[in-house]
């Protein structure tokens, strides 16, 4: 009996663990101002991340499409769709769409794309499958996530030098 007790907690420990420590915490994100869709351009269409996203090998900050981006297709593309009829009041008020963030680090974690870009780790590797999605995940990472891969490509596990500023 006291060890079919231990091992239902062990179970019960471990599985809490994983959800609360490994797992990145997902759920459905907010809605956006366009409801954009990586299924449709990515898992459709074939658009690459990088078309839209150019700066995520390089600097801090990937960066979200401004709207020229979209309309240099969807001025042709479906222009009078209601969704795209929004870029246009967008673009001609000259206001950046003001997307949603949906992925969030703990403030105090120091996180750069250009070290694993560099070392050439699938988008997919973080972010899941993006490209089944319509709207996306909403992701907070956690710093079991972040080791558990460090440990593995033995990369560095000083994570209060280095992840944290
Ligand atoms: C390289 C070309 C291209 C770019 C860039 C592009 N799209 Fe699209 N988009 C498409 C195509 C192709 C479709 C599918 C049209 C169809 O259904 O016939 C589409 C469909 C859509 C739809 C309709 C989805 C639906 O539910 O039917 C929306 C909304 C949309 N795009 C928004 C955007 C936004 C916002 C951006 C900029 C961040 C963008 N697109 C950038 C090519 C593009
Ligand atoms: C046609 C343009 C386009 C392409 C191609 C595209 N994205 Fe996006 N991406 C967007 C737009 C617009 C947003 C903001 C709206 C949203 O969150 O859905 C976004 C948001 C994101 C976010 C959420 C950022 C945050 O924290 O708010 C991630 C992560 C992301 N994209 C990853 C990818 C990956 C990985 C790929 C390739 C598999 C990709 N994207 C391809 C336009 C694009
Ligand atoms: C090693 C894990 C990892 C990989 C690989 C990775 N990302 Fe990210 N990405 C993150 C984390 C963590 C964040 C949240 C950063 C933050 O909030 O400061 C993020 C945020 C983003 C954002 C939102 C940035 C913003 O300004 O809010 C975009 C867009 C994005 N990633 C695109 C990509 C694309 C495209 C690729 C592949 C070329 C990629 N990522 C590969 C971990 C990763
Ligand atoms: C899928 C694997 C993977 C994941 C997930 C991952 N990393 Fe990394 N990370 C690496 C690899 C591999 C390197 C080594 C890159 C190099 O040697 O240039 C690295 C390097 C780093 C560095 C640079 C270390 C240095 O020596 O300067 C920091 C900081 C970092 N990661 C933070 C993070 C954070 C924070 C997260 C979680 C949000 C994360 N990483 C998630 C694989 C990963």
């Amino acid at each position: 009996m006291p060890l079919f007790l231990s091992i239902c907690c062990l179970v019960l420990i471990s599985g809490f663990l994983y959800f609360f420590y490994l797992y990145p915490a997902a759920g459905l994100g907010p809605e956006q101002p366009i409801s954009f869709s990586h299924r449709i351009h990515v898992g459709v269409k074939d658009i690459q991340c990088r078309f839209c996203h150019p700066n995520v090998g390089r600097s801090t900050f990937p960066g979200m499409p401004p709207v020229e981006k979209c309309l240099y297709c969807h001025r042709y593309v479906i222009p009078d769709h209601p969704e795209i009829r929004k870029e246009h009041q967008y673009f001609n008020s000259r206001t950046p769409i003001p997307w949603v963030k949906v992925n969030y680090l703990p403030e105090h974690v120091f996180f750069n794309h250009e070290r694993h870009i560099k070392k050439e780790i699938e988008c997919e590797a973080c972010h899941g499958e993006v490209k089944t999605m319509d709207r996306l995940n909403k992701v907070t990472f956690r710093m079991g996530f972040c080791i558990e891969c460090h440990r593995e490509k033995k990369a560095t596990l000083d994570c209060w030098l280095s992840c944290h500023n």
